[in-house]
């Protein structure tokens, strides 16, 4: 069995940090969300995998992964370009998939659970293809599966169903075989212009092939959107250990769980109250307050600031006497102090789509 990690899309909805690299290299917890789906792919034993590339700047999501060996498997990119939807850009994989059964795993999916659960039941359902399924509150906003009266196989699947037939929503992880490849070409773009991955399952429906469904145990995250994101965050988080491979200074305190890396030095008064993850060389303090859910990039440097719930990019400064809460802020960015300048007041130096709630 084979993998493949979607890392194309827009990301419209996460500009202006998608205006910098794709959505699925943001950190959650100091680690892209795709290194998330390639470690439950490979616990799943799946080492072989394929990564569909879009066009916002795929070459960072090269230069990051490499061949994949520093991460235990074998990547094989595959150019996807525009993109067409998800399903198009599975078809992109049809010569790296040379027959197989594979998994697709949507790069910006995150499972508590993992997937390993998935390989077996395509073989012993004798499936074509299992859907992961999770229960939303919502269903309106979600494509939708129907599933017959024993709840063993997927009848059809809706999207944004105006009266869902139940509230399992199909999720960013399928297995597929070679059917795919044969309906594939049956397929027509949606209203809005997409090769949906909905539209394909049920081709593949309609053509008599069996479709099981997988409902996900754990929680399941869609990291689209900025609060998806650190949701996604404080949830990794609220399973983190402690560890600490720099120092505390002596006045300073380190509370709960939390991970400090290499390098990194907490100083002068500060306090960091975990959940809490501090990337490699960072300086927290002096008086700096770390609070609860917040991960801190490599190289970052916090002083005379109060910051929770968020997440801090690479190589960040932060020296502002004022609380942040519930952000996120791209690398390389400097927030300090206007005290002292003229002419007074905020100074802002932003780009595109940024919102700042002052
Ligand atoms: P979406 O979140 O549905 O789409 P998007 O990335 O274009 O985001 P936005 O709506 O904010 O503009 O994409 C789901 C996943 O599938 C995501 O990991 C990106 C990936 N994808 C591709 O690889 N190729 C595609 O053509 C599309 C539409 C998505």
């Amino acid at each position: 069995m084979k993998g493949l990690v979607l890392s194309g899309g827009f990301g419209t909805r996460l500009r202006p940090l998608t205006h910098t690299g794709p959505k699925q290299l943001i950190p959650i917890a100091n680690k892209p969300n795709i290194l998330y789906c390639i470690e439950d792919l490979r616990d799943a034993g799946i080492t072989e995998i394929g990564i569909v590339l879009g066009n916002v700047m795929p070459e960072k999501v090269q230069e990051y992964l490499g061949d994949g060996s520093e991460f235990g498997v074998e990547l094989n990119y595959i150019v996807q370009g525009e993109p067409e939807g998800i399903a198009h850009a599975i078809n992109c994989s049809e010569d790296f998939m040379e027959g197989d059964d594979f998994i697709v795993y949507l790069g910006d999916n995150l499972l508590k659970a993992g997937i390993e659960a998935i390989p077996k039941m395509m073989k012993d359902e004798s499936a074509d293809c299992v859907i992961s399924l999770f229960p939303v509150r919502e269903p309106q906003r979600y494509g939708i599966a129907e599933l017959s009266p024993d709840g063993k196989t997927v009848l059809r699947c809706v999207e944004k169903p105006r009266e869902p037939k139940s509230n399992l929503a199909v999720i960013g992880v399928y297995a597929l075989n070679r059917r795919f490849f044969e309906v594939y070409p049956r397929l027509k773009p949606s209203w809005r212009d997409e090769y949906e991955i909905t539209d394909a399952i049920t081709l593949l429906i309609e053509a008599g092939y069996r479709v099981v469904p997988h409902q996900v145990e754990g929680w399941w995250k869609d990291t689209g959107k900025p609060e998806d994101i650190l949701e996604a965050n404080h949830l990794i988080l609220d399973d983190i250990d402690s560890s600490n491979e720099g120092t505390v200074e002596k006045g300073a305190a380190v509370v709960g769980r939390v991970k400090i890396g290499k390098g990194s030095k907490v100083t002068g008064r500060s306090v960091v109250r975990g959940p809490v993850i501090i990337g490699e060389s960072c300086n927290i303090g002096p008086n700096a307050y770390v609070g609860p859910y917040t991960a801190i990039g490599d190289r970052c440097q916090l002083s005379s600031t109060e910051i929770e719930d968020s997440i801090v990019m690479e190589d960040t400064v932060i020296n502002i006497e004022r609380k942040i809460v519930r952000s996120m802020i791209g690398r390389h960015s400097r927030i300090v102090s206007s005290n002292g300048l003229i002419p007074k007041g905020e100074r802002l130096i932003i780009g595109e789509n940024t919102t700042l709630y002052l």
